[in-house]
């Protein structure tokens, strides 16, 4: 690794893992070390695999690359997307000694873990994030899976990669709807738990919509160095992790009623996170001046600040019930008790989520 390289660690005792960022790290890596058999599977898709595949598969010299390529987009993650890649393994004959690598976004991450955790119970797995949310977000923290059409993300598994390879050089190539999507995510963890991080984005956030390198790279480390502390804290979502989703109760709705692909996700998250500090502002958490700082940065960061059109509080209520971290039935929700710091909580009047989905519902 260069000078300008960045190497953090995910503590998580035996499981611990680096996450490499740099520039010019894809083709000049080497990560066969971190492959324990012969075998590697590149998981990636139609789009990155022209771009991306060629110089990934020099990360591993010495070994036995193989490939798949998955069709492209949010509305192939899925049981018939996810067989191909069992399909592949198995008609080249890989053990269980293989190595699965995720080249792409999130939902070739997700998707490629999840075949990762499964596939004769459990084969090693290493992450190539080359979208700005799969490298601040997704790629960390061992979260994997597929969607169900009636909620998002519902069949997975905890599955943790043994390295996380983030070459910021990708970012070039990301079509321009791709980097708002992913700076909600990067948003997202000044406003639970790092107020420097908050300032420092409300100063910085015209750099990054220009992708500035300099401060990609650095909206990018502290991204990584919030999820992996957190992770390393509550791997498995007993308590803490759960703030890593504020915004996204709202967001999943508005992203499955909208149809998967059609809003990003980072799209409704960012929506989301307007509404989940509206909900804070009613329930008396923030004050307004808070809500409007929100809201503020979301729309400079190209982010929308309503529900989709022609969606209802209903449209919302329905999909907000299956939720994965309801608990007994109970909705259980990210609010903001100030900006930089996360409220998990089910205590809260329903009338007043009532009034936040009729705000952002029917708005232009
Ligand atoms: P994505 O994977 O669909 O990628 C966005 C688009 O960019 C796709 O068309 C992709 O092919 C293309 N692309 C990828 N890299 C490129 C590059 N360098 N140049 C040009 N095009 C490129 O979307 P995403 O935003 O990366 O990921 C969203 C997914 O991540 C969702 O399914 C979401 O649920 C999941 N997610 C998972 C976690 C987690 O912890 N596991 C966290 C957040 C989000
Ligand atoms: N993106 C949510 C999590 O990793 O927990």
């Amino acid at each position: 690794m260069s000078e300008a390289s960045r190497e953090l660690r995910v503590n998580l005792g035996e499981r611990s893992y680096p996450i490499l960022i740099g520039q010019g790290l894809l083709g000049t890596t080497d990560l066969s070390p971190y492959v324990r058999g012969e075998r590697v599977m590149i998981v990636t898709n139609t789009v990155v695999a022209p771009l991306y595949l060629e110089q990934a598969t020099l990360c591993f010299p010495g070994k036995i690359v193989d490939s798949v390529i998955l069709p492209d987009g949010e509305q192939h993650k899925d049981w018939q997307t996810l067989n191909r890649i069992f399909d592949a393994l198995l008609e080249q004959r890989h053990s269980r000694h293989t190595t699965v690598v995720a080249l792409g976004g999130g939902v070739v991450g997700d998707m490629a873990g999840f075949a990762a955790a499964t596939y004769q119970r459990g084969v090693q797995f290493i992450q190539i994030p080359t979208t700005l949310l799969s490298q601040v977000d997704s790629s960390v923290g061992g979260k994997t899976g597929i969607n169900h059409p009636l909620g998002k993300n519902m069949v997975g598994a905890f599955h943790q990669p043994q390295v996380v390879l983030i070459d910021t050089d990708t970012l070039a190539t990301l079509p321009p709807r791709e980097i708002p999507a992913g700076l909600a995510e990067v948003i997202k963890y000044g406003l639970i738990r790092d107020l420097p991080f908050l300032e420092w984005l409300e100063s910085n956030i015209a750099a990054l919509t220009e992708l500035d390198t300099a401060a990609l790279s650095e909206a990018i480390l502290r991204s990584c160095t919030c999820k992996a502390e957190v992770v390393a804290i509550d791997e498995h979502e007993g308590g803490l992790r759960a703030i890593l989703n504020l915004g996204h109760t709202f967001g999943h709705a508005m992203e499955t009623f909208a149809g998967y692909g059609q809003w990003l996700h980072g799209e409704a998250v960012g929506a989301g996170m307007v509404m989940a500090a509206d909900l804070s502002h009613r329930l008396g958490l923030i004050n307004q001046e808070s809500l409007e700082r929100v809201r503020y940065l979301i729309k400079r960061a190209g982010l929308p600040d309503r529900a989709p059109g022609g969606m209802r509080p209903d449209d919302f209520l329905e999909r907000m019930a299956v939720d994965k971290k309801n608990v007994d039935g109970h909705l259980r929700l990210i609010l903001l008790r100030a900006p930089g710091e996360a409220v998990i909580t089910s205590d809260f009047d329903h009338a007043l989520l009532v009034d936040t989905l009729n705000a952002f519902c029917g708005k232009s």
